[in-house]
């Protein structure tokens, strides 16, 4: 398939590699394997300059990413046009803990503050942030419903669910334009939600390509683990788009040429 892929029925093409930035607006209570400061503005000014240049068209951002969206409407000031943002709903992360709330209410206001913060007037990609329990969200909430009627009024293009569980990217695939779930060669569980967004023509985004980072650090034998995972998670046909969390200007660039041969 080639470098801009159509992410499901949404309309929208979207680069194989997205842009994940966790760490540009969050260092705390986070799964990475070592510590690091946030990047400066000149420094993330210019991973997303390389981004761009790379042919990256997709970022992924979450209110539970700290300052990542405020620090997203910012940067990417005069450029709007130029990429398709990911943003979610339902966790807040606020004085080190994460807190859900799943209510339309919340989500109204969630997505109005996120339209605020990235200084923007739609939104591409809007998921549902899940906490684990994404049937009892799907089946027992009004989010999905709320997200539809924001994609009516023209405030989101395009909805989902960023899910954690096999029976809730099941669902999520059936009811939904997107999915973004975990995928990599040390986490494969969740390949039948991979095969359900094919069959559904749905859009899959596969977070933690890279196991949040502990596939590279804890890697033991002589094969490249980002060209291994990218060869996986993008020669799955039901793959999207991999979206890679990364604040080192040499893997954004070893990242892309690794998606490059994965998809030649
Ligand atoms: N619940 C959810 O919705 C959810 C959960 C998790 C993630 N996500 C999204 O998915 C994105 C990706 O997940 P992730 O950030 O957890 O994990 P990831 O992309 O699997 O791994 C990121 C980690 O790997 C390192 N890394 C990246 N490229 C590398 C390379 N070429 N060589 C060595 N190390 C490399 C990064 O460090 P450097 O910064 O030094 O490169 C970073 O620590 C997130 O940023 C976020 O946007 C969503």
């Amino acid at each position: 398939m080639s470098w801009l892929r159509p992410l499901g029925n949404t309309g929208l093409n979207v680069s194989a590699i997205g842009l994940g930035t966790v760490k540009l607006g969050r260092n705390r209570e986070v799964k990475y394997p070592g510590n690091f400061a946030l990047p400066d503005d000149r420094s993330a000014a210019a991973l997303l300059a390389q981004a761009r240049e790379l042919g990256i068209n997709l970022i992924d951002t979450a209110p539970a990413y700290g300052s990542s969206e405020e620090r997203l409407g910012k940067l990417l000031a005069g450029q709007r046009q130029h990429w398709l943002i990911c943003s979610k709903v339902g966790e807040e992360f606020q004085q080190g803990k994460s807190h859900f709330d799943f209510s339309p209410q919340h989500i109204r206001n969630s997505v109005q503050r996120s339209l605020r913060r990235l200084n923007t007037d739609v939104i591409d990609i809007l998921l549902i942030h899940s906490d684990g329990s994404d049937l009892q969200i799907i089946e027992h909430t009004d989010s999905l419903e709320e997200l539809a009627q924001l994609k009516n009024e023209g405030l989101i293009r395009s909805y989902g669910m960023s899910t954690k569980t096999v029976e809730g990217g099941l669902a999520a695939a059936h009811r939904c334009d997107v999915v973004m779930l975990t995928y990599n060669p040390v986490q494969r569980e969740e390949l039948p939600v991979l095969e359900c967004c094919k069959k559904m023509h749905c859009g899959a985004l596969v977070k933690k390509p890279l196991a949040s980072g502990h596939l590279v650090t804890n890697n033991s034998d002589a094969t490249d683990p980002v060209q291994s995972s990218m060869d996986l998670v993008l020669g799955h046909p039901g793959t999207t788009a991999a979206i890679v969390g990364t604040i080192t200007p040499a893997h954004l660039l070893a990242n892309v040429a690794a998606a490059r041969r994965a998809i030649s």
